[in-house]
């Protein structure tokens, strides 16, 4: 094993994938997807539930081995060199992966034993990766007092103890608060730049891809698009109406009318896909005076989404509040 710190200049490193299948028994779970990353990037895979994310990132990982294709991390295979593209790769895992019995400097100076970090450097960096992520102070608590929230932060701390360049994260903010979302996204901007990561982030959040450099919208499997968040939306996005109809019988017509059209209904407002040049003139002569508001949206890469695949993000979402979001007052069939 080459001596961790070695490498400098720090010098970020990109990822390489080709015609990546693998199957459980029947299913497909991922077929022939290719992309590559680039150097410092950061990298969104956006797909619901069961789209092949995590799929995806274990065989990044070197924890699952593809049935065909190849991925090489900074040019090492993952297959037949899965010891040197480990090195350079962190990972942030969807489920809690800490060893709750431990302390948190416990767990991350065990990490770095694993990994090779020789003792200088792996204190210094434990030292550092603390603070990152504002969990000094508690360095010697046991880990399963701390909160999700923190959990989450010592997972993204004890991926990059050792010499990693590319930071793989699996829906790394499922499960916590707005605050304590943002709180994670502002590391990982700051951690980017210091250094010189490339990032690469799953999540089933549409407004968390916004921020990528590029996104690949992966569902059932197959890599559907990938471009940049304006680029798709360009190209696959369309307008949305935001209404508040008047009552609930205005709603029911409505819902009747646009069933093909409505992306969701959410608190009372209605989002309804625009169709056409005339569409939202001829709404509001027809509904102009039976809704409390009404506004016009710009592409989002919710109807991006929606274009690509037919149906909403949320129809598949992960928690019962995604799918309260997704359905609203309305039945399931409505939405697609
Ligand atoms: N260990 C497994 N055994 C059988 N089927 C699996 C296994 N892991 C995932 N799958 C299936 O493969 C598909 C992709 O799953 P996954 O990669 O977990 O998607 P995502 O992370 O996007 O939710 C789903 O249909 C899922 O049910
Ligand atoms: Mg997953």
């Amino acid at each position: 094993m080459a001596l961790e710190g070695t490498t400098s200049p720090m010098q970020a490193i990109g990822v390489e994938v080709a015609g990546l299948t693998k199957r459980y028994g029947s299913v497909l779970a991922l077929d022939h997807v290719s992309f590559d990353v680039k150097a410092g990037e950061l990298f969104a895979l956006l797909g619901p539930n069961g789209a092949g994310k995590t799929t995806l990132l274990h065989i990044l990982c070197t924890i699952l081995s593809p049935d065909e294709g190849t991925a090489r991390i900074a040019g090492a295979d993952v297959v037949r060199n899965p010891l040197r593209a480990r090195r350079r790769l962190g990972v942030v895992f969807q489920e809690p992966s800490l060893d709750d019995r431990l302390t948190l400097y416990e767990n991350l100076e065990f990490h770095g034993l694993v990994y090779g970090v020789p003792a200088a450097l792996r204190r210094q960096r434990i030292d550092e990766m603390l603070a990152v992520v504002e969990l000094s102070e508690w360095r010697d608590r046991l880990v399963r007092t701390l909160s999700v929230g923190m959990k989450r932060r010592l997972e993204i701390a004890r991926a990059l103890v050792h010499d990693s360049r590319v930071l793989f994260l699996d829906e790394p903010t499922v499960g916590l608060d707005a605050q304590s979302r943002a709180r994670i996204w502002r590391y990982l901007h700051q951690l980017r730049l210091q250094r010189q990561l490339t990032l690469i982030v799953t999540t089933h959040y549409i407004e968390e891809v916004e921020q990528a450099d590029r996104v690949a919208v992966i569902d059932g499997g197959k890599l559907l698009a990938l471009d940049s968040p304006g680029s798709l939306k360009l190209a696959h996005g369309h307008e949305v109406l935001e209404v508040t109809p008047l009552d609930g019988a205005v709603e029911n017509e409505l819902l009747e009318k646009f069933a093909m059209n409505i992306v969701r209904t959410q608190d009372g407002v209605m989002t309804i896909r625009v169709d056409g040049p005339d569409f939202v003139e001829n709404f509001l002569a027809r509904y102009g005076s039976r809704i409390r508001s009404m506004s016009r949206k710009e592409p989002s890469l919710e109807s991006v989404f929606l274009s690509l695949t037919g149906r909403t993000i949320r129809d598949q979402g992960s928690t019962a509040r995604d799918r309260t979001l997704a359905f609203g007052k309305q039945g399931g069939e409505h939405t697609r």
